[in-house]
């Protein structure tokens, strides 16, 4: 008989997250009551949220508790279903948790297509981090044609798919991303019309040269030094997509934003978002995502650890960037 897997929450972190703040347990198969539905995971995201998560400083969500199962979206075929919206077979994404097997009211839970993209596509380009991306770049940069984007953390989930988005709305895309093989792949393979490596020592040099016209729209993922470096380049009335920083989730001590005086003489309109408050967005930016996937016109790489077991160790590496794309536990 099948049992499940989960990986708890079992300390909170101080600084860098250690595989010790996980506790991996065995318990037996959940049953679903009336109205809910098991489905059994096939793959699992991970995503620099769930940092967030694991602390109980305040924040726009609640923390996991101690003894948790921790938080994530998962993409899972139902296995039983109590419930007349899903049937066996049927295909979801939805926040199912580490953990291989998971009871499911329907709440929050979308169906999906495996003949259109592989399914774990819709964890990443076609999912949350894509409809990020959409939400980050054209409702609050709204790049216009010939204008410079700029993204950091370029090669990753959200990053890639900013840089495409903007170069099929026929802007300069310029990514920063740690190190060569990250900036080649983000312009060989993703199409970027140029990239800066923050690690090789240069960075306003770099990025003056990348982007000679300056930046009309930055997208930011990062913080720290790399934010600084793109603020010292931001246009006259130029737009900020602040969508995370991740440079700083684990510090004890916040890095803070040096170049303020940048926003203030430049009249720059820097907008905090949250993926999550604008559902009238997300099923149509995961809708045409995945269609332009299916077409080619995305492309997108995914980083796969195998097993559940696997999934602490590939959080910490994801968190210091060993990660190309999308980050994702394969659970079968
Ligand atoms: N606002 C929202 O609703 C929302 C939703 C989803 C994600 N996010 C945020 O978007 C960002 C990207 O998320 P993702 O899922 O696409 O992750 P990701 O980019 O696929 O993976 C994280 C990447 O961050 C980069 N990184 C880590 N530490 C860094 C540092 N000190 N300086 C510069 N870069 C660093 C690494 O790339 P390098 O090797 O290039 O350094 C790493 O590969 C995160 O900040 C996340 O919190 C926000």
């Amino acid at each position: 008989m099948a049992t499940n897997v989960q990986v708890q929450l079992a300390s909170r972190p101080t600084g860098w997250v250690q595989e010790s703040n996980f506790r991996i347990v065995e318990s037996p198969l959940p049953k679903p009551g009336p109205g809910q539905l098991l489905v059994k995971s096939l793959w699992l995201s991970l995503d620099p949220y769930m940092r967030g998560r694991m602390s109980d400083a305040k924040s726009y969500a609640t923390p996991v508790q101690i003894g948790d199962v921790m938080v994530g979206g998962a993409v899972g075929e139902v296995v039983e279903s109590n419930n007349p919206k899903f049937t066996p077979g049927d295909h979801l994404v939805g926040p199912f948790g580490w953990q291989l097997y998971a009871v499911s009211g329907g709440d929050g839970v979308m169906k999906v297509d495996p003949k259109l993209v592989p399914v774990s596509a819709y964890l990443g380009v076609a999912g949350m981090p894509g409809a990020t991306a959409w939400t980050g770049l054209l409702e609050h940069c709204q790049p216009k044609a010939g204008e410079t984007v700029v993204v950091s953390a370029a090669s990753g989930a959200v990053g890639s798919v900013v840089g495409q988005l903007a170069k099929l709305q026929g802007c300069r895309a310029v990514g920063i991303a740690g190190g060569k093989t990250k900036c080649d792949y983000v312009v060989k393979q993703l199409g970027f019309d140029a990239c800066v490596d923050y690690k090789a020592g240069n960075l306003d040099d770099a990025l003056k040269a990348a982007a000679p016209d300056g930046i009309d729209c930055y997208f930011e993922n990062v913080g720290g030094e790399v934010m600084d470096a793109a603020f010292r380049r931001l246009n006259p009335f130029s737009r900020v997509a602040l969508c995370g920083l991740i440079a700083e989730y684990n510090l004890t001590e916040p890095y803070g934003m040096k170049m303020i005086r940048s926003v203030l003489v430049n009249r720059v309109n820097v907008r905090g978002f949250i993926v999550s408050d604008r559902q009238d967005l997300y099923v149509r930016a995961v809708t045409q995502l995945a269609k332009w996937v299916a077409q080619g016109k995305i492309k997108y790489n995914e980083t796969v650890a195998e097993g559940l077991r696997a999934a602490p160790a590939a959080f910490i590496g994801m968190l210091k960037g060993a990660n190309l794309g999308k980050q994702l536990v394969k659970l079968t």
